[in-house]
């Protein structure tokens, strides 16, 4: 509108931004102004000729300038790169001061493999899931960890059974006439006042406990860390009578004793490593692939991966199918077989003198109640030169004896006990050391199959403690034992990061049998 208006619009060369510069707008009315106001938003002929230079004396302007559409460049601002980052080469090991190639002294192709299977489950479950079962395989703990404490001289004198103190109970009325019990502890709770307060039972009866935490107790003693969900404990203490309920007032507790264990080592001539990873779960959409080809690439190339016999790999090997509500959208690959395919293939890329041993965890087609079975052997036909054992499963390599168990169970003892977090696994790690059983909850996040023996019970302490399944990375010792808990090659996924956690991704776990030396090789 208007004779300034006609003027403007005849002097521009091509009219088409300014078209669309007035649609996008909403402008309808192309007056003088109107036009003046389009022409400063969108890129003409003269702008950008007026941009180009301006551009070439001050360089910093250049992204706030789109470019031209005949140049084919991106009409727009790259804030981020649009190709994925590659990862950037493993560090050589050398001159890592974390560890030195003399602790790692032998080439894993100069040996035979000597694995030898203490426990595992596959073909040998035998339950049927009745209450007499579950009382047997309850039975059977008790009885277990009760010869435990005894042996291990843990009990100040002879435990005696809850429904003979019961009987016994005016006699045990005070400090100076106490009395030791063993049993299940359970519904453990802190009371206002900071006792705990649990209900212990045995084969007779059961009685309500109440423990006050000694004075300068550590934040670990079971008082002031609780106690999980059916923990075979002893107790001494006295009666507490004349109340609307007796209670048993506990002076001290007692747990299996753990005395500093000495690692069984492999001799010279045997001076292979083992590697640990857990948590691969292919078929994830948050498996990290080049990481993968990277520690491939790694395995053929570095000195310290010719000394890796062994690869324990302690379940979620896949992502699984149907493992928890909307998994679909989180899959890269939606078929089962296909995912075990894929882990086979991803396998196949390590060395020849690599030897893997597989557990499955709580994603793997087996069934969940623990202990559980190997992979079908449908599944485990897809590979070659790997053992498949079930979870957990306890074995030696050249004498060291390793206790490797996927981990699900720490779930519970996040839940369960004060000083175990997400972010320390080793925590939980260490109380089932402590209280020699890998999952004592019944009814909790772990199902537990019930055995008519209790073979979550740790019979004898490893050398070596392996888990997995809460994504962490940890190598350390507790009382002469290492313990690791095993990497994942899975990126943190949205679940996790609603819950603010932070996984340790793409981190491998060496050490020598000889020499229990570590190296954690990262591939992030
Ligand atoms: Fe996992
Ligand atoms: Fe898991």
């Amino acid at each position: 509108m208007g004779r300034d208006a006609q003027t403007k619009i005849e002097q521009l060369t091509n009219l088409s931004p300014l078209i669309e510069a007035a649609t996008a707008s909403s402008t309808r009315l192309l007056t003088s102004q109107s036009i003046d106001e389009l022409l400063t938003i969108v890129p003409t002929e003269e702008t950008i000729t007026e941009a180009e230079a301006s551009t070439q004396r001050n360089p910093q302007t250049l992204q706030a300038t789109l470019a031209r559409p005949e140049t084919g460049q991106a009409i727009g601002r790259t804030i981020a790169p649009i190709t994925p980052n590659e990862p950037s080469p493993v560090p050589r090991p050398h001159g890592l001061d974390h560890y030195r190639m003399q602790d790692f002294p032998m080439q894993a192709s100069d040996i035979d493999s000597e694995i030898e299977i203490h426990f595992d489950i596959t073909g040998s479950s035998r339950t049927e899931g009745k209450m007499a079962d579950i009382q047997s395989f309850f039975g059977d703990r008790l009885k277990q960890i009760r010869n435990q404490l005894i042996s291990g001289g843990a009990l100040p004198r002879r435990p005696v059974s809850i429904v003979e103190a019961w009987r016994n109970r005016q006699r045990h009325t005070s400090k100076d006439y106490e009395i030791t019990l063993v049993g299940l502890a359970s519904e453990s709770r802190f009371t206002r006042a900071g006792n705990l307060s649990f209900a212990l039972e045995d084969e007779t009866q059961n009685i309500q406990c109440s423990l006050r935490p000694p004075s300068g107790a550590s934040p670990l003693h079971s008082a002031l860390d609780g106690l999980m969900n059916d923990d075979v404990v002893g107790v001494s203490g006295h009666f507490l009578l004349g109340q609307r309920s007796p209670l048993f007032m506990v002076s001290n507790i007692h747990l299996p004793p753990m005395r500093q264990h000495s690692k069984a080592t492999a001799g010279e001539d045997q001076a292979v490593s083992a590697a640990f990873l857990s948590d691969v779960h292919v078929g994830s959409k948050t498996f990290l692939g080049p990481q993968w080809e990277k520690m491939i690439q790694w395995f053929n190339t570095d000195p310290l991966a010719r000394t890796v016999k062994y690869f324990v790999l302690s379940g979620d090997g896949v992502d699984g199918v149907g493992i928890y509500p909307g998994q679909e959208r989180h899959l890269a690959i939606t078929d089962l077989f296909a995912q075990y395919g894929e882990l086979a293939r991803l396998l196949e890329g390590l060395p020849d003198w690599v030897d893997v041993i597989i557990l499955p965890g709580n994603h793997d087609a087996v069934r969940p109640a623990e202990p559980q079975p190997a992979l079908d052997p449908e599944v485990q036909q897809d590979y070659s030169d790997a053992v498949f054992v079930g979870n957990p499963c306890e074995f030696s390599l050249h004498g060291v004896r390793i206790l490797s168990y996927h981990g699900k169970s720490i779930d519970d003892f996040v839940a369960g006990l004060r000083s175990v977090t997400y972010s320390k696994p080793e925590m939980a790690m260490r109380a089932m050391l402590e209280r020699r059983h890998l999952a004592p909850s019944w009814g909790g996040k772990t199902p537990l199959s019930p055995e008519p023996e209790d073979r979550m019970v740790i019979q004898q302490i490893p050398d070596i403690f392996v888990t997995g399944h809460v994504h962490g990375h940890y190598v350390g010792n507790h009382k002469g034992t290492t313990i690791v808990h095993s990497s994942t090659w899975q990126d943190q996924t949205d679940y996790q990061r609603m819950l603010g956690f932070q996984p340790k991704p793409c981190i491998l776990t060496v050490i020598n049998l000889h020499t229990h030396e570590s190296a954690s090789i990262p591939f992030a």
